[in-house]
């Protein structure tokens, strides 16, 4: 569903590449958790793959299409929330999600239902007819995450979703997850929260200092004479040290 081949990206006048030759591949139908320290070069890795940075080298493939020779297709099949979503201040909330609709081509008559079911689950109606700029911050991840919902994307990428979100929100948002999966699309999601990665994602891969440093399902991961850990104690494990990567 999603390939990383070799990539490598270095921000100018840094020294070490922020992600540096990985490979990685993400399972159709399958929950991804992207899990690291600080400054390891998760939301690096992210935004080369929805689009927003290239790589310096290696390639970047969703369902079969790259971004050098496709990247409408590319974005096309992909639905992204940031970590810090930027959003329009002076529309309201549906008016915000009217403009994702126009640009991800949804037909008319089935905005209002999905806008709708959204808004609902996540107890986002009565703030919809509101202007963004008088929405906190909770109320911003959940529009964010609402519009990357929007078009029913085969690819969910989510950087840090859930930092802010009260704890129904939270519960909805895991249970949205599932259920994007279980309707045979796929979610990538980078998180520091270990207990919920090891309990929702479908396998798990840990970056540091730009590198892919293990990869797997749960049971993977524990294998190796770890067999009775908590994944908490596998990343503390395998990133000790890394503290001082920010
Ligand atoms: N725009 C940028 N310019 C220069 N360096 C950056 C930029 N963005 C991130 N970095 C550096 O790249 C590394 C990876 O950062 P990032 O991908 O944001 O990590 P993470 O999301 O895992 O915390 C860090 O060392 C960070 O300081
Ligand atoms: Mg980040």
């Amino acid at each position: 569903m999603l390939q990383l081949t070799n990539v490598t990206k270095r921000y100018p006048g840094q020294t070490k590449p922020a992600v540096d030759d990985l490979t990685l591949e993400v399972r159709e139908g399958e929950i991804f958790g992207f899990l690291g320290p600080n400054g390891a070069g998760k939301t690096t890795t992210i935004k080369m793959i929805v689009g927003l940075i290239r790589p310096d080298a290696g390639k970047i493939r969703v369902n079969g299409h790259n971004l050098e020779d496709d990247p409408t297709k590319l974005k096309a099949q992909i639905g992204f929330c940031p970590d810090t979503p930027e959003l329009y201040e002076r529309l309201t909330g549906v008016e915000y999600l009217q403009l994702v609709a126009d640009i991800r081509r949804i037909p008319v008559r089935e905005r209002r239902e999905r806008i709708g079911k959204l808004a609902e689950t996540f107890s986002l109606s009565h703030a919809l007819p509101d202007l963004i700029q008088s929405y906190s911050h909770g109320m911003r991840q959940k529009l964010s995450l609402i519009a990357a919902l929007l078009p029913q994307p085969p690819l969910l990428v989510l950087d840090e979703p859930m930092v802010g979100l009260d704890p129904k929100s939270n519960h909805l948002f895991k249970e949205m997850m599932r259920q994007h999966c279980d309707n045979g699309n796929t979610v990538f999601f980078s998180t520091h929260i270990l207990e919920v990665a090891e309990r929702l994602c479908d396998r798990i891969g840990i970056i540091q200092h730009g590198k892919l440093i293990a990869v797997g399902t749960m049971e993977e991961l524990r294998a190796a004479g770890r067999e009775d850990a908590s994944l908490e104690s596998i990343f503390l494990e395998l990133t000790e040290g890394a503290g001082e990567a920010q």
